[in-house]
C-alpha cells in the first residue's frame, strides 16, 4: 500500500501545475501561536496570531516552557478561527506550511506536530519552511508584485543579515552579525532601562522623547565588510546606565533610547545601501520585527530616495511574527519543489543563513 509521504509526493509534485493554490501555514516558534490561509502566496484569506506577550511579560522575557505549554493551549482555537475566517472548507486547502526552525525547541515542536495531524488527516503535502524565507516572504503579500532578485536587509530578534535574494526561497549570504542580533540588542537595552518585554517597540516610542546625542561607541566597527556587530553598543548602554545608578544619578530614558537607536538604523541602512550597490540590485527588502521599528523606516525611505533604490518593508502586522509569511513561503517551496517533509519532520533550533 503507498504510503503517506509517497502520496503527499505525488500531490507536491502536481500542486505546481495547478491554477490556485491554498496554503495552510502554522507558526509557533517564539511566543505567538498563529495559523493563516494565503491563497496564491500573496492573497491573504486570514491571519489569526494569539500573542503569549502578557504572559511573559512578568518575567520580562520568553520562558521556553511557558512559551510550550500555552502553544498547546491555544493552537486548536487559532486554527478554528482561521479555517473560520478564511470562509474555506478545510478540503480546500492544498498543503500545510509550518515553521520548523529556527527558535525554541519545544515551541516549534507544537507548531510541526499539529501539522503534521492535519497533512496527514488530510492527505496534503507538509511542507517544512525556514522562519527566515518566511519573514522574507511577509513581503510577497504587502507587495503581490515584488519579485527576486533583490537585497534583503534580515532584521529579527534571531538573526541580523544581508542576503542577495537571487530567485524565491534562494540567497547568498552577504554579511551577518558577529555577535547580537539587532532585536536583541534592543530588547537587553530596554531591560536595563527598565521598560516592559519587548523592549524594542518601547525603546521605539521613548526615542521619539530624545535628541541621541550620546556617543557609546563609534561607528567604525568592521568598517569596510557587511558584517554588524551590536554587543558593544548593547555593553556601552548596561556599563553607562549602570556608573549613573552608582552615582545615585538620574537616566535619560528617552535619550539613552534615541543615541542607541541613532546608531543601530546608522549601522543598518549604511551596510543595506552598501550592499545595495556591490551587487547592483536596485530594490531593498527588509523582513524580521525589527523592520516594525519607525525610525529604521524612516531612515530607509530617506537613504532608499537618495539612492534611487526602490523600498519594500512589511505592514506592521507582518513585521513580527505571524502565520500569514509561512503559508507564503509555502506556496514558493511548492513552486520551486523544495521543502517537502515526512512525518518524521521534527524541529530545529537553528537554521543556516
Ligand atoms: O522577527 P521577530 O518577531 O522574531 C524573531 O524571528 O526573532 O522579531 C522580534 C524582535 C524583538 O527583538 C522585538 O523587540 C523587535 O523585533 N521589535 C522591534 C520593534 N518591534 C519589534 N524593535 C525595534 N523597534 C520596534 N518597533
Ligand atoms: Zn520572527
Amino acid at each position: 500500500m503507498e504510503s503517506y509521504f509517497e502520496r503527499a509526493k505525488k500531490k507536491f509534485e502536481d500542486l505546481k501545475n495547478k491554477k490556485d493554490i491554498t496554503v495552510l501555514g502554522i507558526e509557533s516558534s517564539c511566543d505567538e501561536t498563529s495559523v493563516s490561509v494565503v491563497k496564491n502566496g500573496t492573497m491573504l484569506l486570514s491571519n489569526i496570531i494569539s500573542s503569549q506577550i502578557d504572559i511573559h511579560k512578568r518575567f520580562g522575557g520568553v520562558v521556553p516552557e511557558v512559551a510550550s505549554r500555552n502553544h498547546v493551549m491555544a493552537i486548536e482555537n487559532v486554527f478554528n478561527e482561521a479555517i473560520k475566517t478564511a470562509e474555506i472548507d478545510i478540503k480546500d486547502i492544498d498543503a500545510i506550511a509550518v515553521t520548523y526552525g529556527a527558535g525554541l525547541i519545544g515551541a516549534l515542536l507544537v507548531g510541526v506536530n499539529f501539522a503534521k495531524a492535519l497533512a496527514y488527516n488530510l492527505n496534503i503535502p507538509l511542507i517544512a519552511v525556514s522562519h527566515i524565507e518566511g519573514h522574507i516572504s511577509a513581503n510577497y503579500i504587502t507587495y503581490p508584485n515584488l519579485k527576486p532578485p533583490f537585497v534583503c536587509l534580515l532584521v529579527s530578534g534571531g538573526h541580523t543579515a544581508l542576503l542577495e535574494v537571487t530567485d524565491y526561497m534562494e540567497h547568498k549570504l552577504l554579511g551577518t552579525t558577529i555577535d547580537d542580533s539587532v532585536g536583541e540588542a534592543f530588547d537587553k537595552v530596554a531591560r536595563i532601562l527598565g521598560l516592559e518585554y519587548p523592549g524594542g517597540p518601547n525603546v521605539d516610542k521613548f526615542a521619539r522623547l530624545g535628541k541621541g546625542e550620546i556617543e557609546f561607541v563609534k561607528h567604525d566597527i568592521l568598517k569596510g565588510t557587511l558584517n554588524f556587530s551590536f554587543s558593544g553598543i548593547k555593553t556601552a548602554v548596561i556599563n553607562y546606565v549602570h556608573n549613573l545608578e552608582q552615582k545615585g544619578e538620574s537616566v535619560d530614558v528617552p535619550e539613552v533610547c534615541a543615541s542607541f537607536q541613532n546608531f543601530v538604523v546608522k549601522e543598518l541602512t549604511e551596510k543595506a545601501m552598501i550592499a545595495c550597490k556591490q551587487t547592483g540590485q536596485n530594490k531593498l527588502v527588509v523582513a524580521g520585527g525589527v523592520s516594525a521599528n519607525s525610525f529604521l523606516k524612516e531612515k530607509l525611505k530617506e537613504v532608499c530616495a537618495e539612492n534611487n533604490i526602490e523600498l519594500f518593508m512589511p505592514e506592521l502586522k507582518l513585521c513580527t511574527d505571524n502565520a500569514a509569511m509561512i503559508a507564503s513561503a509555502g506556496y514558493y517551496y511548492i513552486l520551486k519543489g523544495k521543502g517537502l517533509a515526512g512525518l518524521d519532520l521534527t524541529g530545529s533550533a537553528t537554521v543556516t543563513l
